[in-house]
């Protein structure tokens, strides 16, 4: 399970997380997915109570125990916090169970299930996540994360913004747009990449880290373009459905 170590490991995405820790957690505060429980450690410094929710047993055996029990003020709860009832209305809510679009991982389900405990006031960390997308020419057959710059990828387009969630609202899963898209140069186009930004707090954003929100690189049938011609492009997804619920398509405006 290095996936674990991976994650504690990526300094930028820890250390802008335990600014944005140190900054707001107070009260009781909760981290839903709490993994190795590195983010509930964090906060256990500056809460008074912090209560750490993991879905896998295996998880809490080999990892979250070991690494919590040594906080007095940390609760370690096997649950899944997309259904669980909460007891008790928290003062800050860390989440993060994201993924790119929030497409692969339960961070939506989550948000939403958490929506009926907390109060006007409960701080969310991160706050929110936007996402944007390029078009261009990859050379893949399937949906493939970009990571250390692999698989290549040529942009045509500039990066366009065409969503953007708030962790203090409810979330409708069912996610579809349409975006106009201008072609910079002629040649030939085949992908959609997008990339997703977390908002940690106000002042805190950051772009994908190595175990952060990879760019997703979401293959189309190849299209002859030429510089200045306007594509519309269509996606929808479920957030938290996983990637097979993405679909695409692609026309070119007459
Ligand atoms: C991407 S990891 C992040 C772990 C930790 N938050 C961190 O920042 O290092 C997401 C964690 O959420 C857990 N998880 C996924 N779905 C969950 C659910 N519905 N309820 C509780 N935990 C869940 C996974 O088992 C995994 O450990």
């Amino acid at each position: 399970m290095t996936y674990y170590d991976d994650l504690t490991k990526d300094k930028k995405r820890v250390s802008i997380f335990r600014k944005a820790i140190k900054q707001y957690a107070h009260g009781l505060t909760y981290d839903l997915g709490t993994g190795s429980g590195i983010l509930a450690s964090i906060a256990s410094k500056h809460a008074e109570k912090v209560y750490a929710y993991e879905i896998n047993p295996l998880v809490i055996k080999h990892y979250a125990k070991q690494n919590l029990q040594q906080y007095d003020n940390i609760k370690l709860i096997e649950a899944d916090a997309s259904n669980y009832e909460f007891k008790e209305k928290p003062d800050v809510v860390i989440c993060e169970m994201l993924d790119t679009a929030l497409i692969d991982e339960e961070q939506a389900q989550v948000i939403n299930n958490i929506q009926k405990y907390v109060k006007q006031d409960t701080i969310f960390i991160p706050q929110s996540t936007y996402d944007t997308m390029k078009i261009g020419y990859s050379n893949i057959i399937n949906i493939t994360y970009l990571e250390n710059n692999q698989p290549t990828f040529e942009t045509y387009s500039d990066e366009h913004k065409y969503n953007q969630t708030n962790f203090s609202e409810k979330i409708n899963t069912h996610f579809q747009t349409e975006q106009l898209i201008q072609i910079k140069k002629s040649g030939i186009i085949n992908t959609i990449q997008l990339t997703t930004y977390t908002q940690v707090t106000q002042e805190l954003i950051t772009e994908p880290t190595p175990m952060l929100n990879p760019p997703l690189l979401i293959p189309f049938k190849e299209i002859n373009v030429k510089k200045g011609e306007k594509i519309i492009v269509k996606i929808e997804y479920i957030m938290g459905g996983g990637l097979n619920t993405i679909k695409t398509n692609i026309r070119r405006i007459k």
